[in-house]
C-alpha cells in the first residue's frame, strides 16, 4: 500500500507501486496525447484539466510520438483497473481494462503532477510539470463507490452538482446517488406534472439548525433542475465514468409531492389541501395514499425519470422506502380496504406491496430497484437491492437472503454527523465520526458468509443536508472525510485488516494542498475556521460511541 511512496502521496492508495522516483519526464508545450479508440473522454478530460492547470495545449499526437501521454485499453486488465508507467522514453502510458480504467489512471496522473495540477490556471507559468518515474498497478476493491447527495433539504445549484461530480472523480468514486425528492422539496422537472416543481420545489421558510432550534430562516428556499439540467448532469457524470442513481423517495418523505397534488395524500384522513412543502425536519406522518391513482402518478414520474437517466449509466433506480410512518394508513378506510383486497397482514405488508409494484414495473423496463433497508420489511423481490443505512443489520439480512447490498450505515458514513466533539463544531448533529473513524470503516461486516459477502456491491457515504444550507456547509461536512471514505471503497484491506491511519495522515498533508487548489472548503485538522462556525444555532449531538449495529 502506497504509504511509503516518496513524493507521490496517492489517495486512494494504489494496489501496487513498482519502480518509483522523482525523475520521470517533464511535460512541455510539445507534449501530446495519443488516445486509442475508446479513451477519447479521458483525452478530453486531460486536455481540459491539465491543459488549463499548466497552460499546455496537449494536442493530439501520432501513435509513436515521443513526449506523449499514451492512453490504451487492454481488456486483460480488470474493467476499472489500470497500469500507469513512466520510464524509458519521454512518455507516460496509461493502460486501462476499459475506458473507465484509463480514466482512473488519469486521475492518478493528475495526483502525480502535484497540487498545481488541481488549479484552473497556471500559477508558475513557464515551469515544466514533472511526471515522476513510476510503475503503478491498480484496481478497485468494490464496484460501487458512492456518495449520496440530498438536494431536497437544501437545493444545490447545477454548477455545484457538476463540481461534486468532479470531486467524486478526483477520488475515484463512481456512483452519484441523487436524492431528488423529499418532504422539503421536489427538485426534478416532470413535464406531465408541472406543479411538482411549481409548488413542490420551494418552501416559504426553513428551520435553521436542528428541529429543536427556535430559529427560522424566513427567506423562501427552493430550486429545481430542468430536464436539460438533468441531461447535462447525467452526461457530465458519464464522461467521468460515474453512474447516477436517481432517487424518487416513496411512499414516505413525500409531503412536497402531496402539497403539489393533494390527491396523492390520504384524503380520507386529513385535509391534504392544507399541506404545504415542509419547513422543518424529522419524519412526518403525511405519506402517499396507496391508491391506484398514486401508482399511476408515480409510474408517470418514473417514465420521465427513465427517459432522463439511461439504462447504461443508471441501471439502478432508487425508490426510497425509508421512514414511512403508517399512522394515516391505519386510520384510512381506503388503505385498510387495500389491505383486505390483497389479503395483506398489516401496513408493513402494504408498504411492501407498493414497493413490489414498482419493482415489477422497473424490472419490466430493464432496470433494477434499490431502496433503503426498510424495504426488507414485509418481503422483497429477489432482484431488488438494498441500501443498508440503519446499521449493518439490514445489509447482513439482505445479503444472506441473496439481495445485492450497498453498505452505508449511519453510525459510520453519514457525513452530516459531526466530525469532532468540540464546542465550536457548527450545528453538531449525531455521533462523533472523525476522519480516523471513517478511515477505519469496514463495509464487509465480520462473520458474513462468503456467499453473502459477494452480494456487498460496495459502499457509499450519505450527505443529508438539513443543516447544510449551501455549498460551503456541504464541503465542510464532506471533506476531508470523503477522502478517507474513498480509500475504504477503492484500496485493498491490508492483510492485517488494520488500516494504517498514520500513513494516511501523512499522505493527507499533500492531499490538503490538492483540496486547497480545488477550492474545497474542508474542515481543517485544527478545527473550524471562524467563518465555518455557527454559534448559537442548535444541533442535536448524540453522546457516546455509536451503537455497533
Ligand atoms: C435515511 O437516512 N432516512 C435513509
Amino acid at each position: 500500500m502506497g504509504t511509503d511512496i516518496t513524493g507521490m502521496e496517492l489517495i486512494p492508495a494504489p494496489v501496487r507501486v513498482g519502480h518509483q522516483g522523482r525523475c520521470g519526464f517533464l511535460m512541455d508545450r510539445a507534449t501530446t496525447i495519443t488516445a486509442q479508440d475508446g479513451t477519447e473522454n479521458t483525452e478530453r478530460w486531460l486536455r481540459s484539466t491539465l491543459g488549463a492547470a499548466f497552460g499546455l495545449p496537449l494536442a493530439p499526437g501520432g501513435e509513436d510520438a515521443p513526449n506523449a501521454i499514451r492512453l490504451r485499453i487492454d481488456p486483460a486488465l480488470e474493467p476499472e483497473g489500470y497500469r500507469l508507467s513512466t520510464g524509458s522514453g519521454r512518455s507516460v502510458e496509461i493502460t486501462g481494462g476499459s475506458s473507465a480504467g484509463v480514466f482512473w489512471g488519469a486521475q492518478t496522473l493528475r495526483q502525480l503532477l502535484g497540487p498545481e495540477a488541481f488549479r484552473r490556471a497556471p500559477i508558475s507559468p513557464g515551469s515544466r510539470p514533472a511526471v515522476p518515474f513510476a510503475d503503478i498497478e491498480d484496481s478497485p476493491r468494490f464496484p460501487w463507490r458512492g456518495m449520496m447527495l440530498d438536494v431536497a433539504r437544501h437545493f444545490l445549484p447545477k454548477d455545484d452538482v457538476l463540481r461534486y461530480l468532479d470531486l467524486l472523480a478526483a477520488h475515484k468514486l463512481n456512483v452519484f446517488h441523487f436524492h431528488l425528492t423529499d418532504d422539503q422539496g421536489w427538485r426534478i422537472e416532470i413535464k406531465r406534472y408541472p406543479r411538482l416543481t411549481e409548488v413542490g420545489s420551494w418552501r416559504s421558510r426553513t428551520k435553521h439548525g436542528h428541529r429543536a432550534s427556535e430559529l427560522w430562516d424566513e427567506t423562501p428556499h427552493g430550486g429545481y433542475y430542468t430536464q436539460d439540467d438533468i441531461r447535462e448532469i447525467v452526461a457530465y457524470a458519464a464522461e467521468r465514468h460515474i453512474r447516477v442513481v436517481p432517487e424518487i423517495d416513496i411512499p414516505g418523505h413525500s409531503q412536497a409531492a402531496i402539497a403539489a397534488y393533494p390527491e396523492l395524500g390520504n384524503t380520507d384522513v386529513i385535509d391534504t389541501t392544507a399541506l404545504s412543502v415542509w419547513d422543518t425536519w424529522g419524519i412526518n406522518p403525511n405519506v402517499l395514499a396507496p391508491t391506484d391513482n398514486t401508482l399511476r402518478f408515480f409510474e408517470g414520474v418514473l417514465e420521465e425519470v427513465l427517459g432522463l437517466f439511461p439504462a447504461a449509466t443508471s441501471p439502478f433506480i432508487h425508490i426510497g422506502g425509508d421512514e414511512c410512518r403508517k399512522d394515516q394508513w391505519k386510520e384510512s378506510p381506503a388503505a385498510q380496504a387495500r389491505i383486505d383486497e390483497f389479503g395483506l397482514a398489516d401496513e408493513d405488508e402494504l408498504q411492501s406491496w407498493v414497493i413490489r409494484h414498482f419493482d415489477t414495473w422497473l424490472t419490466a423496463r430493464g432496470r433494477r430497484l434499490i431502496g433503503w433497508d426498510e424495504i426488507l420489511e414485509g418481503g422483497l423481490p429477489a432482484d431488488a437491492a438494498v441500501s443498508s443505512w440503519r446499521g449493518y443489520g439490514g445489509g447482513i439480512a439482505a445479503a444472506e437472503a441473496g439481495h445485492d447490498v450497498v453498505m452505508c450505515p449511519e453510525q459510520h458514513v453519514y457525513l452530516d454527523h459531526r466530525q469532532d466533539g468540540g464546542a465550536d463544531e457548527p450545528m453538531p448533529i449525531g455521533f462523533i465520526r472523525t476522519l480516523e473513524d471513517v478511515y477505519r470503516f469496514e463495509p464487509v461486516p465480520a462473520g458474513l458468509s462468503e456467499e453473502a459477502a459477494r452480494h456487498i456491491l460496495g459502499t457509499q457515504a450519505n450527505v443529508w443536508t438539513e443543516v447544510m444550507q449551501d455549498r460551503a456547509r456541504v464541503d465542510y461536512q464532506v471533506f476531508p472525510r470523503l477522502v478517507a471514505f474513498a480509500e475504504v471503497a477503492w484500496s485493498p484491506l491490508p492483510a492485517s485488516a488494520e488500516r494504517d491511519f498514520a500513513g494516511f495522515e501523512r499522505r493527507m498533508a499533500t492531499h490538503y494542498a490538492r483540496l486547497d487548489a480545488l477550492g474545497v472548503d474542508y474542515r481543517p485538522p485544527s478545527g473550524p475556521l471562524p467563518r465555518q462556525q455557527r454559534p448559537g444555532v442548535l444541533g442535536r449531538p448524540l453522546e457516546g460511541p455509536p451503537p455497533n449495529v
